[in-house]
């Protein structure tokens, strides 16, 4: 489609594929793994490399990433993942000056994956809000039009006392100790050499071609309860 001058120029793209495939980590396995990644990874690579082609006319390549890849999602290991690579592509064309955006979506509410499951009363219980299709909308357009600072935006509306009650990243870990709510109750702070630990049994667990001279993170995992 590109090649032919006989088309209109593409002034923009949006990747927004997604397949879900949630099991906890001791049950998830490559198959679970390809499924999500297929969409997303694969997807996002292929919307990448024709958008190499299509370079000059773009204005703008946004990706449909998600919370699940700022915050971590039970049971959705491999989407976070999935949806990670997004992030690390928009940054990878970012840093070729080329158009690139990946949104990280709050579950919206009234349309698509979210309205299913008790997806929107699970987040809802983790501090999470809903993006309404009106913020969405607008923050997509605003996105489009090149007003976000930066190439990795996050949209969900947070009730922060609640969400740092559940979970704690590292980089959110000097923000809960000095920041406006230092005093909330927050069982656990995943330092970054737990999370390394973690993630050596977390690939132990759930891919039997792995080996790992680590001791066994079993617990570990469990205790995080990725
Ligand atoms: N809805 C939300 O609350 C929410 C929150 C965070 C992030 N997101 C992200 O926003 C995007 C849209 O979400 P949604 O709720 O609208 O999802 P959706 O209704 O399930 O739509 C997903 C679409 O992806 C297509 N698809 C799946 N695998 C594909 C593949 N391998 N190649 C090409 N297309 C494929 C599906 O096509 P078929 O119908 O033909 O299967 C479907 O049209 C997704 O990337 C999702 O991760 C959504």
């Amino acid at each position: 489609m590109f090649g032919h001058s006989d088309t209109a120029a593409v002034s923009g793209l949006v990747h927004a594929a997604r397949m879900l495939a949630d099991a906890t980590l001791r049950n998830q396995t490559l198959q679970r793994c390809r499924q999500v990644m297929g969409a997303k990874v694969a997807g996002a690579w292929n919307v990448h490399s024709a958008a190499l082609i299509a370079e000059e006319s773009l204005e703008y390549l946004v990706m449909f990433s998600s919370t699940a890849a700022l915050l971590g999602s039970p049971g959705q290991a491999n989407y976070a993942a999935a949806n990670a690579s997004l992030d690390a592509t928009a940054h990878l064309r970012s840093g070729m000056g080329s158009a690139a955006a990946s949104m990280q979506w709050g579950a919206w509410a009234g349309a698509g994956m979210a309205t299913q499951h008790d997806t929107l009363t699970r987040t809802a219980a983790a501090g999470l809000g809903e993006v309404s299709v009106n913020v969405g909308m607008e923050a997509l357009g605003g996105v489009c039009c090149g007003q976000a600072l930066g190439s990795q935006i996050a949209v969900v509306p947070i009730r922060w006392p609640q969400l740092l009650l559940w979970v704690a990243p590292p980089f959110l870990a000097h923000f809960r100790l000095h920041g406006p709510f230092a005093d909330a109750k927050v069982p656990k702070v995943v330092t970054e050499e737990a999370a390394g630990t973690c993630v050596q049994g977390v690939l132990a667990a759930s891919v039997p071609e792995w080996t790992s001279n680590e001791s066994d993170a079993s617990p570990m995992i469990a205790e995080v309860a990725l």
